[in-house]
């Protein structure tokens, strides 16, 4: 017994589930929630069959990095803004190189918060929970804290979903979301 509930354990906490295991564990016990990276800056899971099965499953989505890593709410606008350490120094979509192409998806979010009346990081979590997932924005202030929390008075129609989709579609940002070190990390 003890292997199984280890095995569900990490699944429920797991942010890089494989797809293939979903099946096995099916027959041992119900997976409750998963953790993903997902939001409008990335939305890869949308494509290989993750959320799909998930949602099948009855499996509650739970997405970090809802923000992007912050990078929509326009806060970051240049690579030298990341702190020493900090990850995002280490992820491609985020170097100087890519970052002035890839914040076409940030300027387009601001135009539309604008339109909407919320702030731009409340638009990428109304959209989250819009696809029905539970979005865990970080930050270390209360007031953001404040802020992100109001998304979920945030509610989009069918119109301003559709925009937004078409935003995502046309300004997907390029490159991996992990430096190549961090994605064999989570089994890439
Ligand atoms: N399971 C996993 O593998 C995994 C991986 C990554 C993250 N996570 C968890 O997921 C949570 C969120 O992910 P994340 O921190 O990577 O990314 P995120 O929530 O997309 O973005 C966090 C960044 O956005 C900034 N921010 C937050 N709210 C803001 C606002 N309203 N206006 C302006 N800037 C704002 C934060 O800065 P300030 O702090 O300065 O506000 C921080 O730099 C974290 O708690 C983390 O523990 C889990």
């Amino acid at each position: 017994m003890m292997p199984c509930c280890t095995y569900v354990t990490q699944l429920v906490i797991s942010d890089e589930l494989k797809l293939q295991l979903c099946t096995p564990v099916r027959a041992v016990a119900h997976t409750h929630a998963l953790q993903i990276e997902y939001s409008p800056w990335y939305t890869d899971h949308e494509q290989n069959g993750l959320i799909d099965t998930a949602r099948e499953l009855g499996v509650t989505i739970i997405t970090y990095s809802p923000l992007g890593k912050g990078i929509l709410t326009g806060k970051y606008t240049s690579a030298d803004r990341f702190p020493d350490g900090d990850i995002r120094r280490t992820i491609p979509r985020f170097s100087e190189e890519l970052l002035g192409k890839n914040l076409k998806i940030v300027h387009e979010f601001q135009r539309l918060a604008d339109k909407k009346g919320c702030t731009p990081g409340q638009l990428p979590l109304a959209w989250v929970i819009a696809q029905d997932a539970i979005p865990i924005p970080g930050t270390k202030s209360a007031t953001r804290l404040e802020e992100n929390w109001g998304a979920g008075d945030v509610d989009l129609n069918e119109d301003q979903l559709k925009e937004i989709r078409a935003l995502i579609e046309e300004a997907k940002p390029e490159s991996a979301r992990y430096g190549a070190a961090a994605l064999a990390a989570v089994g890439h």
